[in-house]
């Protein structure tokens, strides 16, 4: 176990978790998807609505089901959309539950056009656990060959040695 890899992710409409499930093959490692206890609206500009109040009270959306026992793994790769140039906020509630403990964690993320100050915002929550993160745009995604070559040249700077 404690060669593996584990990719926790959340993902709205799929985008993250391609990438998730990309990762998985290339790392040989494990997937957790965050799930939510109420599900975010369809329309994104409602889920933005949602999310901005979220941020701004800094109340994250409750989490179902088990978190995984990240001590058991060498690495985590944690993904998420860009929200308004921010980290989904379901994430932001994965790292309020989960104890890192001293595991480092990899950030990637999907978005559109702009990533915002998606990076630097999460680098700053993970701390000492952060290493380098990365963003990939849906158009990037679509494409699973160019996908996969990026996802692989990332995979190779972080993976633990
Ligand atoms: C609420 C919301 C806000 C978004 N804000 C941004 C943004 O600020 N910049 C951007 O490039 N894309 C933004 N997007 C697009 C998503 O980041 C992008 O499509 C992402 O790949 C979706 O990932 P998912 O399919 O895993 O949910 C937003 C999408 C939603 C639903």
């Amino acid at each position: 176990m404690a060669n593996k890899a584990l990719i926790v992710y959340f993902s709205l409409s799929g985008s993250t978790e391609q990438v998730a499930d990309l990762l998985a093959k290339i790392s040989n490692g494990t997937v957790h998807p965050i799930q939510v206890v109420t599900p975010f609206p369809e329309d994104m500009y409602k889920t933005n609505d949602i999310a901005e109040a979220q941020r701004e009270d800094h109340t994250y959306p409750e989490l179902s089901g088990k978190l995984p026992n990240v001590a058991d793994y060498r690495i985590i790769l944690l993904g998420g959309p860009v929200w308004n140039g921010h980290p989904a906020t379901p994430l932001l509630r994965f790292l309020q539950d989960v104890n890192l403990g001293s595991v480092p964690v990899a950030p990637f993320f999907t978005y559109a056009t702009d990533p915002g100050d998606y990076a630097k915002e999460i680098d700053r929550l993970l701390g000492a656990n952060s290493l380098a993160a990365l963003g990939m745009a849906d158009a990037v995604v679509a494409k699973t060959s160019k996908a996969t070559a990026e996802l692989q040249k990332w995979w190779d700077t972080v993976r633990p040695r």
